[in-house]
Formats: C-alpha cells, sequence, structure tokens
C-alpha cells in the first residue's frame, strides 16, 4: 500500500477548475468536447486523470494554460481559478507569466511544444531567463545542462545545440520534461509524459516527477492510461467520459470501493496498488458518444449494463460516496435506485 502523504482534511486548493465548457467550431459542426468539468488540485498532490481516448483529459488541461488554439477552441464558459484569478479571463502577459514558471505542461505531443527552428537548450533556456529576471546566459545554460542530464540526455552540453528534429521521439519527450522541469513549478501537468519512452527513462522521470513534489510540493496533474503508474504514484484519480467527470476519489477509493459502473468497466485489469509493471486501462465494449450531438442523459447509459429510465432522460448529478473526497456521477447513488456494487473484490478478482 502506498504511504499516503496528503491529508486532504488540511490541504490547500491550488487549482479549480469549474464548469469548464469547451468546444470546437469545426466545418461540419460544434464538437462539444468539455461539457461541464469540475476537477479540484491541491498542493503538493499527484492527481492521475484518467478515461478512454478523446474523452476530455488534454482538452480539460490545455485549457487551465490557455494552448488551444482559438479558433477552433472556444471557452463556452466556466472558471478555471488559480491563486483566485480566473485564467480564462487572464491577459496574454498574464499568461506568459505564469506558464512555464508556475504551472508547466509536459504536452502529450512534444513536436507540438518544441520550436523546429531553435537550439533545444535556447528554447528552455529562453523561459527560464524570462521568469528568472537577472540570470545569466551561462546560469541558464548550466541549469539547462543539468535539467537535460537529469532526464538522461547523454552528452547534454553538446546535445544543447541541435534542433529537435535531431532527436528521437523519446528524446524529444525527456527535452519537453526538462522544459517543464527547469522553472520548478508550483503545478505540473503531465499528459502521457512517458508513453514514447523505454521503461528506464519512464521510471526515471516519474521518479523526477516524485522528487519535485517531496522537495517544492509541486501539484502534479497525471494523465495516463497506465493504471501500474497511477497505482504507484497518484493519491486521488479523476475518471472522464465524453467530456465530463464521472468520479473522484482518492486511489483506493476509486481502486477498491468505486461507485461509478464506468469506472468498474475501465478498473477490469486493476493492478495491485504500487504494482510498477504497465496495466493498460481495459477496453469497455460499445463506443463514446458522438460528441457532435452529445446525449441528454448519461452519457454512458448505452453502454451500461446498469442503464434505468431515468439515464437516458436527465443527466446524473453528482452524489457523494460516503467521504469528502469520493463522488459518483451516477443515477444509481440515488436513494431511490436499485443497490449495485462494484463487481470486483479488493484482490482484483470478479
Ligand atoms: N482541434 C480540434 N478540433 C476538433 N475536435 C477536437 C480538437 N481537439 C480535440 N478535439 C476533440 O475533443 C475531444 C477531447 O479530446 P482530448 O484530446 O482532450 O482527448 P483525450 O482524453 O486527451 O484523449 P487521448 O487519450 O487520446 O489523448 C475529442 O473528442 C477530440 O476529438
Ligand atoms: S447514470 Fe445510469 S447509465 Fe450512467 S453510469 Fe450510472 S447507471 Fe449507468
Ligand atoms: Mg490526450
Amino acid at each position: 500500500m502506498q504511504l499516503r502523504t496528503i491529508d486532504y482534511s488540511k490541504a490547500k486548493e491550488i487549482l479549480k477548475i469549474e464548469d469548464l465548457r469547451v468546444s470546437f467550431n469545426t466545418y461540419v459542426g460544434e464538437v462539444k468536447a468539455i461539457r461541464g468539468v469540475d476537477i479540484t488540485l491541491y498542493e503538493g498532490e499527484i492527481l492521475a486523470v484518467v478515461g478512454e481516448s478523446g474523452c476530455g483529459k488534454s482538452v480539460s488541461f490545455q485549457s487551465v494554460i490557455k494552448l488551444l488554439d482559438s479558433p477552433p477552441a472556444e471557452y463556452k464558459g466556466g472558471k478555471i481559478l488559480y491563486q483566485g484569478k480566473n485564467l480564462l479571463e487572464a491577459s496574454k502577459k498574464e499568461m506568459q507569466d505564469i506558464r512555464g514558471s508556475e504551472i508547466s505542461m509536459i504536452m502529450q505531443d512534444p513536436m507540438t511544444a518544441l520550436d523546429p527552428t531553435m537550439q533545444i537548450g535556447n528554447q528552455i533556456s529562453e523561459g527560464l531567463r524570462r521568469h528568472n529576471k537577472g540570470m545569466s546566459k551561462a546560469e541558464a545554460e548550466e541549469r539547462v545542462v543539468k535539467m537535460l542530464e537529469l532526464v538522461g540526455i547523454p552528452d547534454p552540453d553538446k546535445r544543447l545545440k541541435q534542433y529537435p528534429h535531431e532527436f528521437s521521439g523519446g528524446m524529444r519527450q525527456r527535452v519537453c520534461a526538462a522544459m517543464a522541469l527547469v522553472s520548478s513549478p508550483k503545478i505540473l501537468i503531465a499528459d502521457e509524459p512517458t508513453t514514447a519512452l523505454d521503461v528506464t527513462i519512464q521510471a526515471q522521470i516519474m521518479d523526477l516527477l516524485h522528487d519535485l513534489r517531496k522537495k517544492l510540493n509541486t501539484a502534479i496533474v497525471l494523465i495516463t492510461h497506465d493504471l501500474g503508474v497511477v497505482a504507484d504514484m497518484a493519491d486521488r484519480i479523476v475518471v472522464m467520459y465524453a467530456g465530463k467527470v464521472v468520479e473522484t476519489g482518492q486511489v483506493e477509493e476509486i481502486f477498491y470501493d468505486s461507485w461509478h459502473p464506468y469506472t468498474w468497466g475501465l478498473m477490469r485489469s486493476m493492478p495491485k496498488l504500487n504494482e510498477t509493471s504497465k496495466v493498460e486501462l481495459a477496453t469497455i465494449n460499445g463506443m463514446p458518444p458522438d460528441l457532435f450531438m452529445p446525449p441528454q442523459g448519461c452519457a454512458f447509459a448505452p453502454r451500461c449494463e446498469y442503464a434505468m429510465k431515468v439515464c437516458y432522460e436527465e443527466q446524473p448529478p453528482v452524489f457523494p460516496c460516503g467521504s469528502d473526497s469520493h463522488c459518483s456521477a451516477c443515477w444509481l447513488m440515488d436513494p431511490d435506485a436499485p443497490k449495485v456494487k462494484q463487481p470486483f473484490k479488493k484482490d482484483g478478482e470478479e
């Protein structure tokens, strides 16, 4: 069992996403990608965000640092509160100051995060010097070399003069990790940070994230399909489906005491807590809904073996599940609903 470092009764909120709605206006219509997302992040925690491809993990957190091109993206509503400020209303200048220094992101696709026309050393040190006025070029370069070394790039003092296309996919991912970590941000969003990396480097990057949290109390959002990583690293889990959060809870609550049928489906391949091998989210029969025309009720209903009439008619509200940290948006939690419980036991057996 993982040792918890967070006492949630005392934990301080550092970021609050409230009723976020994001659409993409495409030539064939509006994709309602994020349909009212609420997520709170606490100082010093590692929050895992899981869910099938296309459920809105990346878009939710790219919204936090306003990385989405608009158009096609359009913020339709909600707030992203950071230190009392709604980031959706922040100016370009304010976002530049925050991005990279206070909140940074390791992008799922490293090529989108790197400028192909700039040497990687300059790319990393540029942000560092922008946020640390008075830091000399030599000091910045020294820090960049250390950081590149830390993320496992051999010969960093030579490689910092190279351009992104001179690096393999895995190496570019490491460069992105170095860029995100170099300013010791208060919030680090890591979007599938290790998918392109071999197991040893994956473990090194994960160790780095752990260290960062321990030393600087950094809050880390870890978007991943790997339940082994979630079990090993996370304090809390947010489960997303079709542009909404369907369940939130501490890691044991989601692994062993989940209340949402979608989570049950995902966790069918559940690893033991602290399992280090790769365990992917299970696939669930059926398809997620068309986000051009999201359903009026629960988006999971056509795939849910417990669906009731109400599920097709009304969106389920968020119900508490017995602790302050655990809640589920499912009609099964309604006092009038039939009693159904997670269909697998603590040890992961059916
Ligand atoms: N530029 C865009 N134009 C139109 N739709 C988009 C665009 N970017 C994202 N989407 C849609 O927004 C939804 C959420 O996408 P997002 O990238 O957040 O998914 P994800 O959960 O990160 O998936 P994955 O696990 O594959 O990374 C998807 O339905 C996707 O098709
Ligand atoms: S609200 Fe209904 S359809 Fe949706 S997950 Fe719960 S039981 Fe299934
Ligand atoms: Mg993604």
